[in-house]
């Protein structure tokens, strides 16, 4: 076992920091309905650290745990070693994290520059009157996040549908919009709730070489949730595995493979 402030190295050559973000005994219930029970586990600074597990596992629930939107009933989430205090939607960018969700959330009428540009709305020191009346400070932060926008867009390869609607994009691309729209605040943390679900092949391999290339271009540690196995073996350097609620698994790509409770909990199970 790792001390949390240690860092260790991936197999494929990349240095793994301490612990940012610590699950402690987290237990969720909706009602009756217990989400999550009792589980444990940590994220280190720089990862790619997947969640997996059968539909209603509660995979997406964890993820806004982790994002601060839910507060478990049970346990505690500790960011950078401290308790973290219940957050509205605001602090939780403010924290330098930023999420994508399962269902596509942008607003389809606008652009997609416009679009990834909400992503910057936490920057603005200036409100949003200041930017509505357009001046002085709200005039230069307006660039700033215009170049900004940019510069993710670029990154991520969208240039050429900066500004189309994003009503008329294919499924992937709508994708890889959120993306853009969550890099833009520039998170230390990015949480990416089944960020190939539904896409081709294809439109999967770009988006995991997106995802790769985030990671090591900008640092940013990265949880995601994922159903298509090949993707989560390829990309994460370790995984939770969850069933109906509970922590069955906890380890590296091969560590999981072997597991025969994970190999139980997926035989004979769809997924999407
Ligand atoms: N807001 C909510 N209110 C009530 N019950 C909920 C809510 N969100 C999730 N649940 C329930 O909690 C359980 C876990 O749901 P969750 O969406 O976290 O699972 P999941 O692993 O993300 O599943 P999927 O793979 O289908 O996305 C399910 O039984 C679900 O019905
Ligand atoms: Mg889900």
């Amino acid at each position: 076992m790792l001390d949390n402030s240690e860092s260790y190295v991936t197999e494929d050559g990349r240095t793994i920091g301490g612990v940012v973000m610590e699950m402690k005994n987290i237990t969720l219930r909706f009602g009756g309905v217990v989400a999550i029970k009792d589980i444990s586990f940590d994220i280190r600074e720089g990862e790619i650290r997947a969640i997996i597990g059968p539909n209603g596992a509660g995979k997406s629930s964890m993820l806004n745990v982790i994002s601060g939107f839910y507060v478990p009933q049970e346990g505690e989430v500790l960011f950078h070693g401290k308790p973290r205090p219940q957050l509205r939607p605001y602090e939780v960018a403010q924290q330098g994290i930023a999420r994508t969700f399962q269902n596509i959330a942008l607003f389809e009428g606008m652009t997609v520059l416009d679009n990834v540009m909400t992503g910057r709305l936490n920057k603005m020191s200036s409100g949003l009157l200041a930017q509505a009346i357009w001046r002085g400070k709200a005039e230069k932060e307006e660039i700033e996040n215009r170049e900004k926008a940019e510069k993710i867009i670029d990154f991520l390869e969208i240039q050429h549908i900066r500004k189309t609607p994003v009503s008329r994009l294919p499924y992937g691309l709508k994708k890889r919009v959120e993306l853009a729209r969550a890099l833009v605040s520039e998170p230390s943390i990015l949480l990416l709730d089944e960020p190939m679900a539904g896409m081709n092949v294809e439109e999967k391999e770009d988006m995991s070489r997106f995802i790769l290339d985030v990671n090591d271009e900008f640092g940013t540690t990265i949880a995601l949730i994922e159903h298509d196995m090949g993707v989560v073996m390829d990309l994460s350097d370790r995984v939770v595995v969850m069933d109906y609620g509970k922590k069955i698994g906890d380890g590296t790509p091969s560590d999981i493979r072997n597991n025969q409770a994970v190999i139980d909990a997926y035989l004979g199970v769809a997924h999407d």
